[in-house]
């Protein structure tokens, strides 16, 4: 591709922006749009028909709306079930994020955890790549919206509660040698989650990965030596939205615009 890409990156909240750091981190020099549909977060609890038709509503407007190149999906919790329906609506190629149970399973000699929002542990689509990929090794499944809650806060500058952190995880603490980030989200918690099950548990997501597919797609070589333009749009106007501001402008993005379309 010879003009500058323009990327759609799409999420409920601010978990897509540890899928975009990974793909900026390579390619600084493309256009990013962050769009996130806080108006219906968190997706994790969300009626299926009611997400699927939110995010081809909004994804195919701003496809049309700002000559956007690629989309990425940056939500396990939407990718697990929109993916087809965006992809027989639009022309451009869609990057979805699904819970990294491949290479975990291959990293794994005891057993594997999934953290994920309470709809990732329970969609069809989950249980489809862990019985493809899992390789026979159990799977402990965690699905939380509490955690989701949390990395929004912590963007915001609230410290994490350790101990309501360890609650959370216990079901799956001790019982596993790694651990799938399988919510966008959590990568931001990261350090937390690693301080409660321990250095020796490997936690796992997808953004490298992510980073890598948008490359291949994009024929591209990663480079450093400019900075695209980077812009967020909210569905909703966002809880505490200066502090969130304030964590934006610090990752390079301008302060969160009004999405124009209602839905
Ligand atoms: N960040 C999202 C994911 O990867 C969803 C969080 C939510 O809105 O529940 O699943």
């Amino acid at each position: 591709m010879s003009k500058k890409a323009n990327i759609l990156i799409f999420d409920s909240g601010v978990g897509g922006l540890s899928v975009y750091k990974e793909i900026a981190k390579r390619f600084p020099q493309l256009d990013y749009l962050y769009l996130f549909d806080n108006e219906a977060y968190p997706y994790g609890e969300l009626d299926r028909d009611i997400l699927i038709s939110r995010v081809d509503a909004l994804v195919g407007y701003f496809v049309e709306q700002y000559q956007i190149d690629l989309v990425v999906i940056a939500c396990n919790t939407a990718s697990t079930i929109v993916l087809p329906t965006l992809r027989s609506h639009l022309s451009i190629p869609v990057v979805g994020v699904v819970p990294a149970i491949k290479p975990a399973s291959s990293l794994a000699n005891k057993a594997i955890g999934l953290i994920a929002t309470p709809a990732t542990v329970t969609r069809e689509y989950t249980h489809e790549l862990i019985r493809d990929f899992a390789q026979n090794k159990p799977v402990e499944m965690l699905g939380s919206t509490r955690l989701v809650d949390m990395a929004e806060e912590k963007l915001r500058g609230h410290p994490i509660n350790h101990v309501e952190l360890k609650r959370i995880l216990s079901s799956i603490n001790n019982k596993i040698d790694v651990a799938v980030l399988g919510c966008t989200h959590f990568p931001l918690i990261k350090e937390e989650i690693q301080s409660v099950l321990g250095q020796q548990v490997l936690l796992v997501d997808s953004g490298e990965a992510i980073a890598r597919r948008v490359g291949e797609l994009l024929n591209m070589e990663s480079q450093s030596e400019s900075v695209g333009q980077r812009v967020i749009y909210a569905s909703a106007p966002p809880w505490e939205e200066r502090a969130l501001n304030k964590a934006l402008n610090e990752l390079g993005f301008s302060s969160i615009q009004k999405c124009p379309l209602v839905i």
